[in-house]
């Protein structure tokens, strides 16, 4: 088969974003092991806070519609986000929450059937010393259970962020490269077992 089809997620909403900086890092451990990789900023879909009387009126915004297809052509999905008090970054949870309200229709399946079954993976980063661990936690649980994402149980939070990286953008820490390696692999092992049909 091809090589498996990666998309990455930032889920920060700030340039010079730490979780960017290691979402950069895990496209170039993902390249590097043979992976076709995408990036996606979430900022760019433009979308709204979620609003019913919004979505009554005029329907699910383009932007969600642009993250289904840029799913549902993966094979895999990586979301490296911050953490917000301990939870995902508003910017992850609206931009899926939108993706859930997509209806099917027009031939093409809906936001939730492009989640289904589909490969994950999780990293996240921040200047505390847990690295935004518990953001993981609950993004786990919210993809697992209402997206039917395959999470796999590989993850890794980066702490102390904000020395951990050098004046290339690679991990300073060889421990810490090598934890995003085996994220990558685990999410490749399981993207090339279920692989999206192209
Ligand atoms: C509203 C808000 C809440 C935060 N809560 C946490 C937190 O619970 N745990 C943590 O480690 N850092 C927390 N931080 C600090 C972020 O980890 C830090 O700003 C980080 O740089 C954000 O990620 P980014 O650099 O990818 O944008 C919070 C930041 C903001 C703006």
């Amino acid at each position: 088969m091809d090589s498996p089809r990666i998309l990455i997620i930032p889920g920060s909403a700030r340039d010079g974003s730490l979780n960017r900086r290691l979402a950069a890092v895990a496209a170039a451990t993902a390249r590097a092991a043979g992976l076709q990789v995408t990036e996606m900023d979430l900022r760019a879909l433009a979308l709204p806070v979620y609003d019913g009387d919004l979505e009554a009126a005029s329907g699910v915004p383009a932007g969600a519609h642009e993250l289904r297809q840029a799913i549902a052509t993966s094979d895999g999905v990586l979301i490296v986000t911050p953490e917000y008090n301990g939870f995902p970054t508003p910017l992850v949870i609206n931009a899926f929450d939108w993706l859930s309200r997509i209806p099917p229709g027009d031939g093409q399946a809906g936001g939730l059937a492009a989640t289904a079954n589909k490969p994950a993976a999780l990293l996240s980063a921040s200047p505390g010393p847990l690295g935004a661990l518990r953001s993981m936690n609950f993004l786990r649980q919210y993809l697992q259970m209402a997206f039917a994402m395959l999470v796999v149980p590989q993850q890794f939070a980066l702490g102390r962020a904000n020395e951990a990286f050098d004046g290339e953008g690679a991990l300073k820490d060889a421990r810490a490269a090598q934890s995003v390696e085996k994220v990558i692999a685990a999410l490749a092992t399981l993207a090339r077992a279920m692989p999206t049909p192209r």
